[in-house]
């Protein structure tokens, strides 16, 4: 039997209309990536190059002008528990505690009581559970995309999509939540499909770092991270990735 990738994009394209001005912008063009089970990629690349509109394809958000994207080698027609995501920007609701927020979406689909111990295990591994009374008004900006990140990950999504998710933290609490997310994923396999504008971050994080450019957007490189596990961002071949990566983004 044929082997069939945990991700495949083949050829797509996302053009968004004005209706105002006839204006076409050209998102993503002509996108083609096998993703597998286990990789840990980053995209980057500057700002408007299509990182947030080829995640939301990705998530089924919306659809492809041309080409197809499929997941476990069925289409991709709308969002599904399977294609978590997180955005930059925390969307937790205010008027829910972390517990209640985390558990939200056993609290929808009636299946909380049988989730308990799940909820009480993720407050732990994301070290929430002195807050988990707690609203989010009262949290810092770290904890709340931790909660964000927590009510994602407890569904067990085969990918996740993660948007940014650091780009608004402190230098400090950002690589504390590299590490907490790089052994999340150690420890699920899933695959994690990651953008970040911080070449740092992509080769400390990824196991594949594939750099965009703009207008159109398109994949100007993938750069595969061989580098193991214990990684030192002050080491020759850190340094030699990072300058590598900074070089195909014009730095
Ligand atoms: N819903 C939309 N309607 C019109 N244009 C959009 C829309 N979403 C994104 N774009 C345009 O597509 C291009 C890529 O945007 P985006 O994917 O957000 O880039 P990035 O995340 O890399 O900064 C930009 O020129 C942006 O203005
Ligand atoms: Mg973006």
């Amino acid at each position: 039997m044929p082997h069939t990738p945990v991700l495949k994009l083949d050829h797509v394209s996302k053009s968004f209309a004005r209706v105002d001005t006839n204006d076409i912008t050209h998102a993503v063009s002509d996108i083609s990536l096998e993703l597998e089970k286990g990789e840990f990629v980053c995209l980057v690349g500057t700002s408007g190059c299509g990182k947030s509109t080829l995640l939301r394809l990705i998530a089924g958000l919306i659809q492809p002008t041309m080409g197809q994207i499929m997941a476990n080698g069925k289409p991709v027609e709308g969002p599904s528990p399977q294609r978590g995501m997180v955005f930059q920007q925390p969307t937790l609701f205010p008027w829910l505690t972390v517990e209640q927020n985390i558990a939200f979406s056993f609290r929808m689909a009636g299946t909380l009581k049988q989730n308990r111990a799940k909820v009480d295990r993720m407050l732990e591994t994301i070290g929430l559970e002195p807050f988990r009374r707690d609203y989010p008004g009262q949290l810092s900006g770290g904890m709340a995309q931790r909660v964000a990140l927590a009510r994602t990950l407890i569904c067990e999504p085969e990918i996740l999509l993660l948007d940014e998710p650091l780009g608004a933290l402190d230098a400090f609490t950002r690589m504390n939540m590299q590490d907490e997310i790089r052994s999340i994923w150690h420890s699920s396999g899933q695959l994690v499909i990651m953008v970040t504008h911080d070449v740092d971050e992509a080769v400390y994080m990824s196991t594949r770092v594939v750099i965009m450019e703009a207008h159109p957007g398109r994949i100007k490189a993938q750069i595969p991270i061989d580098l193991g596990e214990e990684r030192h961002r002050s080491s020759p071949a850190f340094v030699e990735y990072r300058n590598r990566i900074l070089g195909l983004l014009n730095y």
